[in-house]
């Protein structure tokens, strides 16, 4: 029993371990990932705010924990040999990185702050939304490419 506790636990972190170093050598693949993850739970989180899909409060909760590991991770997605290939990352993401981060910090910001009030309730999420909202259209508007 001890014994398979032990090895299910080296699993994961065998697995944990994959990640990070898929991370490091594709940042590219990495940020793009997490992006289109951004994406999928906030299409979810629409779908509520228009009545389209009824309240789900573990839904929403899933939808802040993936922002909030986005935003944990972004800035580290950006090295100097990531530049170029098969993204939208416009090159004011290393000219003006202060600024970037300045937006990575931001969104974090909103998305810790209206977790609360998103998971409570319609009215609460349909609040968070806007203000989370605003951050990935701002972001979006300087630091990438139109398609
Ligand atoms: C701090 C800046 C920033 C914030 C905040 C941000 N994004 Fe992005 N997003 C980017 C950048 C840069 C890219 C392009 C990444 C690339 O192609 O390398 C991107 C790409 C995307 C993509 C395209 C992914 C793909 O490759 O198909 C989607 C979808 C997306 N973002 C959704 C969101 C949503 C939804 C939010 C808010 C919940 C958000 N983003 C917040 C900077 C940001």
């Amino acid at each position: 029993m001890k014994r398979s506790l032990a090895l299910m636990l080296a699993g994961v972190v065998v697995a944990a371990s994959a990640v990070t170093v898929m991370a490091q050598s594709d940042p590219l693949e990495a940020r793009k990932a997490l992006m289109k993850g951004n994406g999928r739970e906030a299409g979810a989180m629409v779908k509520m705010v228009k009545g389209e899909a009824p309240f789900d409060a573990a839904k929403v909760n899933a939808a802040f924990d993936q922002w909030t590991e986005t935003a944990a991770k972004f800035p580290s997605l950006f090295p100097a040999n990531a530049k170029e290939g098969d993204t939208r990352a416009l090159p004011a993401i290393w000219t003006e990185r202060a600024k970037f981060e300045a937006e990575v910090a931001k969104f974090a910001k909103d998305v810790a702050d209206n977790r609360a009030k998103a998971v409570a309730n319609l009215d609460g999420l349909k609040v968070a939304i806007a203000a989370i909202g605003t951050d990935c259209g701002s972001c979006h508007e300087t630091f990438r490419k139109p398609q």
